[in-house]
């Protein structure tokens, strides 16, 4: 027996954002990061559509890339001030991320952070308001996850926040958004989609609702990310990898992750590797991995006419090439002395990670050592 959770409603499709126009309350807060949605005149377009709603609409900006717990209680005290029944997260997935943290000490101040992060600590929420996630980026998915990720600074720790409690009510999917992103953000958060979608793909839990999404949102990956990063105003191509990002999050936040997760968010945490490089970085090795005891990355070889996971190793890194992204972690520019220094600590950590348990390969510790190294110096593993 299998449950699928998903928001209630999402609305996908270039020009979707107008759909805020339907939303039922009194008040919002949009949560922003930086001034990308101010530029490029997107959060100016939600407070209007809020209005024709009869929505009164404040903000809440400055969210940084890879939000602090400091910055969400300042959004918390914000909220508190603002009594809104409607929170919106509108951007990348930071400022998203931030926005469900805030959300949940707007509707109990006393939590704590490190008691959130125990799985599905989170009380019931929606007893003050409702959440809309608008996202700009493609690639986590969080619009759809139930899954916030906020940095304790003062620790150096990075806290997951893991309950369908989370599940945004109504996420907004719309390709236009993500039209000003940067080509390294493109390629770096697309080929997190891409990860998404292949994780989910062989998880030890997967069924076939989530296959089905997890395999078509890698085929929209590989057809599009290249001309996504090419041609930045190309909205049909932006959409087909939202709505690639939104399908590989659905498929994700209900059978999880695998091994590429689990090493891959020490490699942010310890030297500071964007997230879906470090993915992509890891991912040709540990399809070879898994390999030896699942055959369903031949499928995936299928969608190129082709038979093997080796094959399909092949494919993902010619589309980390194609896109401008390193080979290996010695390429991304990390020292070799401090690697070593740092690589059984890297290997622990990556074992207690939480996606090792859905990975479909239980790994040992010398595999594990054996994927780093090799990643790290851009070669093949053979374990
Ligand atoms: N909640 C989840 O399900 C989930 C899953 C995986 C990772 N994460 C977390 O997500 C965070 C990363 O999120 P992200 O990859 O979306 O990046 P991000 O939100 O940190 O954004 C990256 C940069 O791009 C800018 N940006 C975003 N959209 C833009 C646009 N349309 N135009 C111009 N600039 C734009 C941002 O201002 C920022 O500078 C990390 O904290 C990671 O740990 C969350
Ligand atoms: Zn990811």
């Amino acid at each position: 027996m299998a449950k699928f959770i998903v928001p209630k409603e999402i609305f996908h499709g270039v020009g979707s954002l107008e759909n805020l126009k339907g939303l039922k309350g009194t008040k919002a807060v949009i949560v922003i990061g930086g001034n990308s949605v101010k530029k490029n005149g997107v959060l100016e377009k939600t407070q209007n559509f809020l209005s024709e709603a009869k929505i009164e609409s404040v903000v809440f900006g400055g969210v940084e890339a890879d939000p602090s717990i400091d910055t969400v209680l300042k959004g918390a005290e914000f909220f508190q001030q603002e009594q809104p029944d409607i929170v919106i997260g509108l951007g990348g997935c930071s400022a998203i991320d931030a926005a469900k943290a805030m959300w949940i000490y707007y509707e109990y101040p006393d939590s704590k952070l490190e008691e959130l992060a125990a799985p599905f600590a989170v009380k019931p929420l929606r007893n003050k308001a409702i959440f809309v996630a608008v996202p700009s980026t493609s690639g986590t998915g969080t619009e759809i996850t139930g899954l916030s990720v906020i940095t304790d600074t003062k620790k150096g720790t990075k806290y997951p926040i893991v309950s369908h409690e989370l599940t945004p009510d109504v996420a907004i999917v719309d390709g236009e958004l993500c039209a000003s992103m940067p080509a390294h953000v493109t390629a770096n958060t697309g080929l997190d989609a891409l990860s998404h979608g292949v994780e989910a793909y062989v998880s030890n839990i997967s069924d076939c609702y989530n296959d089905a999404l997890a395999k078509d949102s890698i085929d929209l990956v590989f057809k599009n990310l290249p001309t996504a990063v090419e041609e930045p105003n190309n909205t049909e191509v932006r959409q087909a990898m939202h709505d690639a990002s939104c399908m590989a999050g659905m498929a994700f936040t209900n059978v999880w992750l695998g091994i590429v997760h689990s090493l891959s968010h020490q490699l942010g945490g310890t030297f500071g590797i964007p997230h879906g490089c470090a993915n992509a970085i890891l991912m040709p090795n540990v399809i070879r991995f898994n390999s030896k005891v699942t055959d369903k990355y031949n499928n995936l070889a299928a969608l190129f006419g082709k038979s093997t996971a080796e094959d399909f190793a092949q494919e993902v890194e010619k589309l980390r090439q194609s896109v401008g992204v390193v080979n290996s972690i010695k390429e991304y520019g990390i020292d070799e002395k401090l690697w070593l220094e740092k690589l059984d600590t890297l290997t622990e950590n990556a074992m207690k990670d939480p996606c090792t348990l859905f990975n479909p390969r239980k790994p040992e510790f010398e595999e594990i050592k054996a994927i780093y190294k090799a990643c790290f110096e851009g070669t093949k593993i053979d374990c």
